[in-house]
């Protein structure tokens, strides 16, 4: 029997003030897409931000449905504005914020298990880790330096050759 052990780390920041500009910047962009979030149902509002290797930068935010599963993350839809506008361009960092139904949104949210699939095969496909900056609209802020990191063993294209 052989035991492995993976380890998981990220670095905590105290609110946005403490981060970079350019980290600081993408996190407001993430917490501006809140507002295009369309979560009637839920009333959990998902704004998301992501800058391609280019500088650009793109938003997206969760869209539900009154049919509930064909709703999509925040993370999911902006992996594919990403790759629909900019196909094969790596995505260096990705901020994550939100609001919910109280209007509290003060300590960060992490990606649901689907969009760390989907997050996982994005930076296999293009060959690119990508960085997540994941704040409330306020409070602290976690900067976690892969996607995969949250995936430990997902199981990839790789996986099936
Ligand atoms: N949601 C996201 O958009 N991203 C996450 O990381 C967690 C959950 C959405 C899905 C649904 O529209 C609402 O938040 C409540 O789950």
């Amino acid at each position: 029997m052989q035991q492995h052990l993976i380890q998981v780390s990220f670095d905590e920041y105290q609110d946005i003030n403490a981060l970079n500009v350019g980290d600081a910047n993408l996190l407001h962009a993430a917490r501006e897409a809140i507002d295009l979030s369309y979560a009637p149902y839920s009333r959990f509002q998902v704004g998301a931000a992501a800058r391609l290797i280019n500088g650009i930068i793109l938003k997206g935010s969760n869209q539900e449905n009154a049919s509930f599963p064909a709703g999509l993350c925040a993370e999911r839809v902006l992996l594919s504005i990403c790759s629909s506008l900019y196909p094969g361009l790596p995505i260096i960092d990705m901020a994550i914020s939100y609001n919910n139904q109280l209007g509290v949104s003060n300590k960060p949210i992490s990606p649901c298990g689907v969009c760390r699939q989907s997050l996982s095969e994005f930076e296999n496909r293009v060959n690119h880790s990508i960085r997540l900056i994941l704040g409330g609209t306020q409070g602290k802020v976690f900067i976690i330096d892969r996607a995969t990191d949250l995936l430990p063993l997902a199981f990839s294209s790789a996986d099936m050759k």
